[in-house]
């Protein structure tokens, strides 16, 4: 759904043989309730020609082991990772990379580190770790940049965000001195919160296009980088609905020379990596690179993409609990979250503009998880709320809440409490590390780069992005399982399924 002028907003689906379509409507709700429900009817039209063809086939195909499945290049020469927005995730993350380089800590939470991946049977005893089954670049390799409105090295800002212990912040001072902000591109009306001085100066939004890709073509040759990524760390911009200016690449181009409103910096960064070639992961809910026009640069320039919003605390813990309910078919009526967390961050989404583009990534996902369309007696009233306050005292240790009502056999109503008090960043960091490994993966793969959306990254985000008109997986199992599995079709190992029918042969 994108608005085309003031008052015109547009349903944008694929039907069952992969034609696309759009009708006009007066307001957003009404184009996009439209628009799900045209989607459903294509899945349910094409899962039904599945199954007729299945039937006529003699049941259900079997999936055989293949083995070709395309070539992935070694990970030869450094991997340079670019970060718009130096604050408590990205410093959280590169200062964590080079504490464990330094053998003074471990990457707990990052599954390319320490995670493994089965193959072949239970009784097999196969299981290597992920670093090792798939060629990933190695943590030695990884060499950084960024850009961020405040002019503090990496080191500063570290010490000011005051997410990890100052000791070890002092161990890394030298290295992590070196990394300074590039000038930011920035518009206030996008994060009403902050300013800065550090922030370039242009004739117009491609001309700021232009000096990004300029940092980037300079940051590879100093870097002696043989490949990069650029990952945004930066705040979360103001709620926009994509429009006109988003569905082509010549239509962004001629926006971006007529300085159009409706193109966020995030979205400028995003074009300059992507027309240099540069996958793009997106950490934060704006729309960045979840557009008609970065789909068609990341195919055409085979730089994949990713996002959005990092999954880390209330919601990580809302995918995992809502499909235990639907596992169990246990109804729902009520969830309540709210938050207090006292970082930049929270400074940011203090702003309603900020806020809105949160609360909608956070909303999400309950819907897609409970399918309420498929169980209405269960999921088809449920009243969800999202409150995020900023609260100072906390810095960035984070309290949510969660009250949950729900209601088994014959009705009766049960409530769950969590109270997570987690650390963001802490969460965050190693999200970042495994994004930058896989999406580098994914450009030397010949099967995964041309693919644009990475929807086997869907695992580390809140809202995850799929191919226009396909609803997000975002069962936090299911997601594992889907990433594991892509990396062992990669490899030509067989997909693991679960059935298990072979051990009782
Ligand atoms: N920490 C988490 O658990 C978590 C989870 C999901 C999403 N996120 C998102 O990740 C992002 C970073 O979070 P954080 O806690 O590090 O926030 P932060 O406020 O500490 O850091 C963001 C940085 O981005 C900079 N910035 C803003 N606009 C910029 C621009 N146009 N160009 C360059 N720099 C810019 C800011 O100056 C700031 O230093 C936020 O959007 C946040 O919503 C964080």
């Amino acid at each position: 759904m994108y608005q085309k002028k003031a008052g015109v907003f547009m349903a944008d689906w694929w039907d069952a043989d992969g034609r696309r379509h759009r009708k006009q409507f007066a307001n957003s709700a009404a184009a996009r309730e439209h628009e799900h429900r045209e989607t459903a009817l294509a899945h349910a039209e094409r899962a039904s020609r599945e199954m007729k063809l299945a039937a006529r086939t003699g049941g259900v195909k079997r999936s055989s082991p293949k083995v070709v499945n395309g070539t992935t290049e070694p990970a030869k020469g450094k991997l340079g990772v670019m970060i718009p927005g130096m604050g408590a995730v990205a410093t959280t993350f590169v200062a964590g990379v080079e504490a464990i380089r330094k053998g003074l800590a471990k990457p707990i939470g990052s599954l390319t580190q320490m995670g493994t991946v089965r193959l072949g049977k239970r009784t097999d005893g196969r299981s290597p770790k992920v670093k090792e089954f798939v060629p990933l670049a190695g943590l030695d390799d990884l060499v950084f940049t960024g850009w961020d409105i405040f002019e503090d090295n990496m080191y500063d800002a570290a010490s000011n965000a005051g997410v990890l212990d100052q000791r070890l912040l002092d161990q890394l001072k030298p290295f992590l001195s070196s990394v300074t902000p590039r000038p930011a591109v920035f518009d206030h009306n996008y994060v009403k919160k902050i300013d800065g001085p550090n922030v370039k100066k242009g004739k117009s939004k491609m001309d700021l296009a232009e000096q990004l890709r300029d940092d980037i073509r300079e940051f590879r040759k100093s870097s002696g980088a043989s490949r990069l990524i650029t990952m945004w760390c930066g705040s979360t911009e103001s709620y926009i609905e994509p429009t006109e200016a988003h569905q082509s690449v010549k239509a962004f181009e001629k926006a971006l020379r007529e300085n159009d409103e409706m193109i966020a910096p995030s979205m400028i960064y995003a074009y300059a990596s992507l027309m240099e070639g540069v996958p793009f992961a997106n950490g934060a809910p704006n729309l960045t690179v979840d557009l008609p026009v970065m789909l068609e640069l990341s195919r055409k320039n085979e730089a994949p993409i990713c996002g959005k919003d990092f999954k880390t605390g209330q919601t990580l813990m809302k995918t995992v609990l809502a499909p235990a309910f639907k596992a169990r078919l246990l109804g729902l009526s009520g969830w309540y979250s709210t938050n207090i967390l006292g970082n930049r961050d929270g400074e940011v989404l203090d702003d309603p503009g900020s806020f809105k583009t949160k609360e909608e990534s956070k909303l999400g996902v309950l819907e897609h998880i409970l399918q309420p369309g498929l169980y209405p007696e269960l999921y088809g009233n449920i009243f969800h709320k999202v409150r995020i306050n900023y609260y100072p005292p906390r810095g960035d240790n984070k309290e949510g809440w969660d009250n949950i009502d729900i209601f088994g056999w014959l009705g009766y109503p049960m409530q769950i409490k969590v109270d997570f008090l987690c650390r963001d960043s802490i969460l965050a960091a190693p999200i970042v590390l495994d994004l930058v490994l896989f999406l580098d993966l994914a450009q030397r793969s010949s099967e995964l780069k041309s693919l644009g959306i990475q929807e086997w990254l869907s695992f580390y985000f809140k809202s995850p992005m799929t191919v226009p008109g396909l609803y997000p997986e975002h069962d936090l199992f299911i997601q594992l399982m889907k990433l594991k599995n892509t990396l062992r079709h990669l490899k030509g190992e067989e997909l693991i399924t679960h059935l298990g029918l072979e051990y009782y042969d």
